[in-house]
């Protein structure tokens, strides 16, 4: 079942989702070469408890961290470390914060320093890919109508749309119904409705889209070790069409 949303619990889910798009504002200003992602994660967890908010991946399913950082071949769920960032580079930050009972949820993947043209490319496109879905978050649309145009977007670019994993329903949960896999053929799923608030969340690898897990039960990587990006947003469907949560 798809939980539908008020306009004052949409609210309530911005304020939590602000927190989110403050953290990323703060961790691209922190980023450069010489800095650990660990330090990224105390820098997200001390903005996020001075909001009197909760780290929301932080003990889920036993996750250790306030954030999920993945460095270039790794595509998502890399937990922070004291690793050092180096020059060149892709950094993808994923934060959850819980707040007076509702969940925002966003990701970025940004550059160390100077990057190579074809990192620019899949950071641009994988952006991009979002947008574009995020364009077909329409009351009266369907579902994979979302899914397909981010494939297309990123297929017509070379680039392939990771299948393990997909974007969620969100709201007092992290994870709520529907599923909202990153591919797909256009006109197939549930009608969207206004008051559904969703995150989508584009994966999108350089080569091929298989990934694999790796020792540590978490980190996902791509299986051919290309590059990949990841972008993220916590969104309403209102009368108004979409309203993206997690943006300042
Ligand atoms: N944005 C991801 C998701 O919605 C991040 C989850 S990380 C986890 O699944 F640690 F909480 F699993
Ligand atoms: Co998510």
């Amino acid at each position: 079942m798809i939980v539908l949303k008020s306009p004052d619990e949409i609210k309530r889910m911005a304020e939590a989702s602000r927190i989110v798009a403050e953290v990323l504002e703060e961790i691209r200003k922190s980023i450069s070469p010489g800095v650990t992602t660990k330090d990224l994660d105390g820098i997200a967890e001390s903005i996020i408890l001075s909001r009197k908010a909760v780290p929301a991946f932080k003990g889920y399913r036993g996750y250790p961290a306030t954030v999920c950082a993945s460095i270039n071949e790794q595509v998502v769920h890399g937990i922070p470390s004291s690793l050092k960032l180096k020059q060149g580079d892709i950094l993808s930050i994923d934060v959850g914060v819980s707040y007076k009972g509702f969940y925002g949820d966003a990701a970025v993947t940004l550059p160390v320093g100077n990057i190579s043209d074809q990192a620019k490319r899949l950071i641009t496109v994988t952006e991009s890919s979002l947008n574009v879905g995020l364009e077909k978050a329409v009351a009266g649309n369907r579902l994979s109508d979302i899914s397909s145009m981010i494939q297309n977007c990123a297929e017509s670019e070379g680039f392939s749309v990771v299948r393990n994993f997909v974007g969620h329903g969100i709201g007092r949960g992290l994870h709520e119904e529907p599923q909202i896999p990153n591919y797909g053929k256009p006109g197939e799923g549930p009608r969207l409705l206004e008051g559904m608030t969703l995150a989508i969340e584009p994966m999108i690898n350089a080569g091929g889209w298989e990934v694999i897990i790796e020792n540590d039960g978490w980190t996902a990587v791509t299986k051919d070790r290309s590059l990949s990006a990841h972008f993220e947003h916590t969104i309403a469907i209102t009368k108004n069409g979409p309203t993206i949560l997690t943006k300042l």
